[in-house]
């Protein structure tokens, strides 16, 4: 059996040449208050990038663990030596006293197709390694993505076109590709990871 698999992530990112996706990851400590919720804060790569990466995925937190403060991050701007953010308090709609935060990052490199607010990528589109649904969900997942779900007629074609035009197909004339999406067999039903029904075809 022959498995393509794709990650879908959500932000904006432009086409680029390369077929192979750069990925980068890293923490960076910040010393930061805020008098209000959401603060900005500068996060530095610390390591050099070929280009300004397309997609940026970061997450923040107290770097002393024991700290109740929970923050959500908003990437503002993605540059070539580091990136934008603003950082939102969420446990509580307050600021906060100084303190280190932890910024964990994840950024790629690659070629991508945005839908709506999605970008449809494939890590690989030349790598057909038979995988399962849980190592393909689990790849996804580690790149900072997830198995797309296919939810109407219209994003069916867009996905098909990108695949049709990503995969390199060889002396095969078809692949499989694992969706997020589940098929009940019994029902003939068709239902989206996040429970509501995706689509069945025409
Ligand atoms: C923080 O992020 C979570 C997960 O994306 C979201 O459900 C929640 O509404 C966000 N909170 C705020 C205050 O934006
Ligand atoms: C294809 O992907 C798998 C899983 O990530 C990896 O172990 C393998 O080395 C890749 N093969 C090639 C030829 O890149």
């Amino acid at each position: 059996m022959k498995c393509i698999w794709f990650v879908l992530l959500v932000e904006v990112m432009s086409v680029v040449d390369s077929h192979r996706p750069l990925t980068n990851g890293g923490s960076y400590e910040v010393s930061l208050f805020s008098t209000k919720a959401k603060s900005i804060a500068e996060v530095i790569y610390m390591m050099c990038l070929p280009k300004v990466p397309d997609y940026v995925h970061a997450t923040a937190r107290p770097s002393n663990p024991s700290l109740p403060h929970k923050f959500n991050v908003t990437i503002l701007e993605i540059k070539k030596l580091s990136f934008i953010v603003e950082i939102e308090r969420v446990d509580q709609a307050t600021g906060w006293d100084r303190m280190p935060i932890t910024v964990d990052w994840f950024s790629y490199i690659g070629n991508g197709l945005v839908y709506q607010n999605l970008i449809l990528w494939f890590p690989d589109a030349t790598n057909r390694t038979t995988m399962n649904r849980n190592t393909a969900s689990k790849y996804c997942i580690d790149n900072g993505g997830r198995l797309v779900d296919i939810v109407d007629k219209a994003m069916y074609d867009v996905v098909y076109n990108y695949c049709r035009q990503s995969i390199v197909f060889g002396s095969d004339g078809y692949v499989r590709i694992w969706l997020g999406s589940s098929y009940n067999p019994a029902t003939d039903t068709v239902t989206q990871s996040n429970g509501k029904p995706g689509y069945h075809g025409d």
